[in-house]
């Protein structure tokens, strides 16, 4: 008999509820919220209460998306941390409900450890990478290369000293002005632009830790010079200017993935979270690889940005374990490395 799992993710702005069946996914429903947009980032008092409204509607469409009845269900996983906590309240006191309501087994998980398990999620257009692989994990709040010895033994080889590759691509877009999330709109519109018009000075940082706080200066003075003699130097060069930010994050992202891939002797690379949707990011990490014959796995997008498939992958991972949690188990914000 395979294992039916109800997974819920509410971290940041997006509800998300995924039925699985083994490391299958029936359903993965994700409601995005449009509150924000005006605001031009998360305001998170905004999303919890998104998140209260979307909740109940969002569960009952993945329960009858994958045609299972609730009685059904073996576990109901959560995302614990890290996050917004009242995002993550919302999410964890539905899910206690729940699993107290039917009397079955709960199960917390870790947001980040389930953006690298998404890996592990059956499906055809994916193959699963096997022990030990690097995975960049790089999402909204955190970059980070870890090294995967298990499903549940990860080890945090290096991180971001200050901005996130997410918050720098967002920061770069707002610069331009562009609206919120910036990601995956400098994406857009950078497949029209030349990446090596323009360089900003990226960050020289010792060892396997990330810097993006220097890179974001140095395209935010540069711009005001620019503006100052050409008020309308964003508008004519927007591509470029797009191609050229997110050419200097993706080449800083991957200058030390492949050093940890020499360091460390681990051939297979996989990326996760958010960032790990951008085109580019997937194309130079296809290529950089190809030269040193490794071995690339890279996410479907649906599983790259948060989703609570992802969720249920992981709590599928921790239920074949005996890993339950407790109605006392507590939100955390901030992430297991630090
Ligand atoms: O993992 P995620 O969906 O949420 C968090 O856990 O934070 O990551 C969100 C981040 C945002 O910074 C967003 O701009 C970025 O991922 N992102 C992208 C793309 N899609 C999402 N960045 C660059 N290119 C994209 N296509
Ligand atoms: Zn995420």
């Amino acid at each position: 008999m395979s294992i039916k799992i109800l997974a819920i993710e509410t971290s940041c702005d997006d509800t998300s509820a995924s039925v699985s069946s083994d490391t299958r996914i029936l359903s993965n429903i994700i409601a995005n919220q449009d509150v924000h947009k005006n605001y031009g980032g998360v305001v998170p008092e905004l999303a919890s209460r998104a998140h209260q409204q979307n909740i109940i509607p969002v569960v009952y469409t993945a329960l009858s998306e994958a045609k299972i009845h609730k009685n059904q269900l073996d576990a109901i996983a959560y995302t614990q941390g890290p996050g917004l906590l009242g995002s993550l309240l919302v999410g964890s006191s539905f899910a206690k409900s729940y699993a107290l309501g039917l009397d079955i087994p709960l199960i917390v998980v870790d947001h980040l450890k389930a953006h690298i398990l998404s890996h592990f999620v059956e499906d055809e257009k994916m193959k699963t990478p096997s022990f030990p692989f690097l995975c960049l994990t790089v999402s909204g709040g955190h970059s980070m290369i870890v090294k995967i010895t298990s499903h549940s033994e990860m080890e945090v080889l290096g991180h971001t000293i200050d901005d996130a590759a997410g918050e720098a691509f967002d920061k770069a877009a707002k610069i331009m002005g562009l609206p919120y999330p910036g990601g995956p709109m400098i994406d857009k519109l950078a497949k029209n632009g030349n990446p090596k018009r323009f360089s900003f000075s990226k960050a020289r940082i010792k060892g396997l830790n990330y810097s993006f706080s220097g890179l974001k200066t140095s395209f935010l003075y540069f711009l005001r010079d620019e503006l100052k003699k050409n008020p309308n130097f964003i508008e004519e060069n927007k591509a470029d200017l797009a191609a050229s930010i997110q050419d200097a994050i993706v080449e800083s992202l991957l200058d030390k993935v492949f050093i940890a891939i020499k360091e460390t002797n681990i051939r297979r690379v996989a990326i996760a979270g958010g960032v790990s949707a951008n085109s580019y990011l997937r194309k130079r990490l296809t290529e950089q690889a190809a030269a040193i014959q490794a071995e690339v796995f890279i996410p479907v997008t649906e599983y790259s940005t948060d989703n609570a498939a992802m969720i249920a992958v992981a709590a599928y991972f921790k239920y074949i374990n005996n890993d339950f949690s407790t109605q006392e188990a507590t939100p955390y914000t901030r992430s297991f490395y630090k």
